[in-house]
């Protein structure tokens, strides 16, 4: 352990005097500050009382029992107290089932009996570790919300499929690593861009977003790199680049897979100098800006087709972090729909508490295409359409997938622009001045809705602006 940091405090609970006298030995050798309980009350009164770094806890208590229920309860009780808590559990070899259940129930790893020293120490300095950049974060985020008050990206993720990303997500966001965030439209890639900045020691710095995959080849330069009053036509007065503002902070590229190849030589040439010149001026700026970027394409199939570059790629994703779509992490979606239900009640002012059973039901079976975003509205438009206590499964309207026309009734306003405009885009493959026209919308005005709903559209570098 490095010298000068704070002890680091375990609290380890098992019923038998002998297996707590060997772990002590063993964690005060290894440089930690031990305590010991042999009941689930001591463990909830030390945690009240004092803030460990990790729990170590075994899940029998009672005589001949290897149930692990008591365990179970006191993860239950401990998630309410402290979720921030890191808990290792101890179970009974062969009793994998149990240890899976107390994972559900927050545990951040299981070691089984008789364990093996120098696992069960890897084990917990690794979540002291992870636990330690997570508070961390949540203090620099606290911070920076009284900065700024700003909302908070909340990331709700409880499920296993989640649980490598959180891991990844704590272990990378303090670091200045650049990361490449990928995953399905709507699974929540800026939420976790949001996360990583928040967690990092940027985050009293700005985190800058753009669009990247919507600019045209003449407004990428000067919407990244600024330009000086007379560099063009238009250009009445200089602007600020967004590398200039996301300076000592955060920049995040998103739909980075829709780039074209000249303009990923320019980004590339900032990324591996930190320099760049405004438009029409040849004095040079240095900035130091971390890059999140993000994108739903497979950028390495991209680079396979030659329509990305390698050397682009290998600097974005330092560290790649992938989300999962919605449809294999099921467990997450009641609390996704109670956190949007509580969100769109306070909205609307609506009395609406939870949902109904069949309606949980039918949100656990629905396969979501749109994943988190999809949830989110469907969750909204239920508040809207209530009109009890409850969600009721009528309100959710997710029974017609099939046939267009019965899909638009129940589309919000929203998401029948973003479909119309998806077909649009596809039929003039691409082309934004074609599907501008056929929309009866400006191009800049087609810009902004693409931005908004994030959408995909083809390379438009030969569309004059
Ligand atoms: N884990 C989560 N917890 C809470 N809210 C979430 C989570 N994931 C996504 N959301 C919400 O779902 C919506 C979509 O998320 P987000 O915009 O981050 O998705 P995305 O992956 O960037 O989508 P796209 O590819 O379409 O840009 C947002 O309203 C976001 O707040
Ligand atoms: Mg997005």
């Amino acid at each position: 352990m490095r010298t000068g940091s704070p002890p680091v405090k375990v609290l380890v609970a098992d019923d038998q005097r002998d297996v707590l006298d060997s772990l002590r030995l063993l964690l005060k050798g290894e440089g930690y500050q031990v305590e010991t309980t042999t009941s689930p009350a001591g463990v909830l009164s030390a945690v009240k009382s004092t803030d460990f770094d990790c729990l170590l806890m075994d899940l029998n208590y009672a005589r001949d029992t290897t149930s692990g229920e008591e365990g179970l309860d006191l993860l239950n009780r401990l998630q309410v107290l402290d979720s921030s808590l890191p808990v290792v559990v101890m179970t009974a070899w062969g009793t994998v089932d149990v240890a899976v259940e107390a994972m559900r129930r927050g545990a951040r790893d299981f070691i089984q009996k008789p364990w093996e020293n120098a696992r069960l120490i890897a084990i917990i300095s690794t979540q002291v570790e992870l636990s330690r950049a997570l508070r961390r974060g949540q203090r620099l985020e606290a911070e920076n919300q009284l900065l700024r008050g700003a909302d908070l990206p909340s990331l709700i993720a409880q499920s296993m499929a989640m649980r490598p990303v959180l891991e990844r997500i704590a272990r990378v966001g303090p670091s200045d690593a650049n990361v490449l965030i990928t995953g399905e439209h709507g699974t929540g890639k800026e939420v976790v861009a949001r996360t990583l900045h928040a967690l990092s020691g940027r985050a009293s710095k700005p985190l800058v977003a753009v669009n990247v995959g919507g600019l045209s080849e003449h407004l990428f330069e000067s919407e990244l790199f600024g330009h000086v009053k007379g560099a063009f036509t238009d250009a009445r007065t200089d602007r600020v680049g967004r590398f200039d503002l996301a300076d000592g902070g955060s920049l995040f590229l998103d739909e980075i897979g829709n780039l074209p190849l000249n303009q990923q030589a320019k980004l590339l040439r900032v990324i591996e100098t930190g320099e760049f010149e405004r438009v029409g001026s040849s004095k040079t700026h240095r900035v130091n800006v971390r890059i999140i970027s993000a994108t739903n394409a497979s950028l390495k199939e991209l680079v396979a087709a030659g329509r990305f570059r390698e050397d682009l790629f290998f600097r974005l994703n330092t560290v790649e972090v992938h989300l999962p779509p919605l449809r294999d992490r099921r467990e997450d979606i009641p609390l996704l729909a109670q956190h949007f239900l509580g969100e769109h009640s306070t909205r609307y002012r609506k009395h609406v508490s939870g949902f109904s059973e069949p309606a949980l039901k039918a949100l656990l079976s629905h396969p979501w295409p749109g994943n988190v975003r999809e949830l989110a509205h469907a969750v909204e438009r239920a508040v809207l359409m209530s009109n009890g206590s409850q969600i009721a499964a009528a309100d959710l309207g997710l029974e017609a997938p099939s046939g267009t026309s019965s899909r638009i009734e129940s589309m919000s306003l929203e998401d029948v622009e973003r479909f119309l405009i998806q077909k649009a885009l596809e039929r003039f493959d691409g082309n934004v001045s074609q599907a501008a026209t056929a929309l009866g919308l400006s191009r800049g005005a087609l810009y902004r809705r693409l931005e908004r709903y994030g959408l995909d559209h083809g390379d438009d570098q030969n569309d004059e602006v």
